[in-house]
């Protein structure tokens, strides 16, 4: 009931304050995939009067455009994206201190996240790490079905796995902590040059390497679970597997921008963004991450995290302006260069 009068009272608020802030605006940096992002800027819109100019780019990349402009700050608000880069976006005060009154409603992991960035982010969904595969392909190559990590190096699967690149995609970024992080950094580096014989090509956005399997120009995707589900769920033959050895996760993260231009719209989107109401959207449009706020509702499709082997991945220290940069270089190095 508590949840209701909250969500019903921000409601209030927001279309009050409609009436005086029409003309406002709003850019949104969105980081999670399109249809959700839209879903997202139409419905804020909609509901109160803001108009919002929304751009779709992956979690890495938007870090970089966030700094890049530090000096001129373009966007307002930077919603969704894996919770790394916008952790090393609040220790460089590319964004800022936010306490929104919607944080009763989260679960601790959403508030940990904030708290261990000065309240600069903070987690709005939360997903683990796997891969998809395309069955009627493998079941054409007569392949065995992979269903660890260490299968994804296995000679006979050459060619046949995709990811994106970690520098652009906050997927492929997590994919690479979480490796060090399972492995350690010697055998976990050692994991990403075996699997870069089998790579048949980085994307740029991390969901792309599932949606080509969806569309069988590609075998195996290693993603989010959510984004294999959500091939399967649009009717593509699409396996989701969570690996044998334990994997990692993300939490996907809002922050708004420093010296953002439009303040209060941004907080305002912030609020209306944590509410229970607009996150149970989210399974719409077929995005099946666990919601941060408790009194949200999951599509029963969506990947049970309790279910799943996760490694206790480390936020603060892979989210790290140094770290974050360094296991970017070495990757760069010593594995995306290496012949196949
Ligand atoms: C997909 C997932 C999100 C994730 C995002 C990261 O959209 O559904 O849960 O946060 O990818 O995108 P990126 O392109 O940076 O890997």
């Amino acid at each position: 009931m508590k949840q209701i009068l909250g969500t019903a009272a921000l409601t209030a608020s927001l279309l009050a304050g409609t009436a005086i802030a029409a003309a406002d605006s709003l850019t949104l940096y969105c980081s999670a995939d399109e249809a959700w992002c839209q879903l997202m800027a139409r419905g804020f819109e909609e509901e109160t009067g803001i108009k919002v100019d929304m751009t779709r780019k992956s979690s890495g990349e938007t870090f970089a455009q966030v700094k890049a402009e530090a000096a001129n700050p373009k966007g307002d608000v930077w919603w969704g994206g894996t919770g790394d880069p916008h952790l090393q976006a609040a220790e460089e005060n590319l964004t800022a201190e936010y306490l929104s009154p919607m944080r009763d409603e989260l679960n601790d992991w959403a508030i940990r996240q904030a708290e261990s960035a000065g309240n600069r982010t903070i987690g709005i969904y939360s997903g683990a790490l796997g891969f998809g595969y395309n069955k009627d392909l493998l079941e054409k190559a007569g392949l065995p079905a992979p269903a660890c990590w260490k299968d994804l190096t296995k000679p006979e699967y050459k060619g046949q796995v995709q990811m994106a690149n970690p520098n652009s995609s906050g997927t492929a970024y997590t994919t690479l902590a979480t490796m060090v992080q399972l492995f350690g950094e010697e055998d976990g580096f050692q994991f990403m040059k075996d699997l870069h014989k089998n790579i048949n090509q980085y994307t740029k956005s991390g969901s792309a390497p599932i949606k080509a399997a969806g569309l069988g120009e590609n075998m195996i995707g290693i993603v989010f679970m959510h984004d294999a589900v959500a091939q399967a769920a649009s009717g593509f033959p699409i396996v989701t597997v969570a690996p044998c050895e334990g994997t990692g996760y993300e939490i996907g993260s809002m922050s708004i921008i420093a010296d953002a231009r439009n303040p209060e719209s941004a907080q305002t989107f912030y609020d209306w963004a944590l509410t229970a109401d607009v996150q149970s959207r989210a399974k719409d449009v077929n995005s099946f991450q666990v919601p941060s706020n408790t009194a949200a509702v999951q599509s029963p499709m969506a990947p049970d995290l309790s279910e799943i082997k996760l490694i206790d991945y480390d936020f603060k220290k892979y989210g790290s302006s140094d770290e974050r940069k360094r296991l970017l270089q070495k990757w760069d190095e010593e594995v995306s260069n290496l012949p196949q």
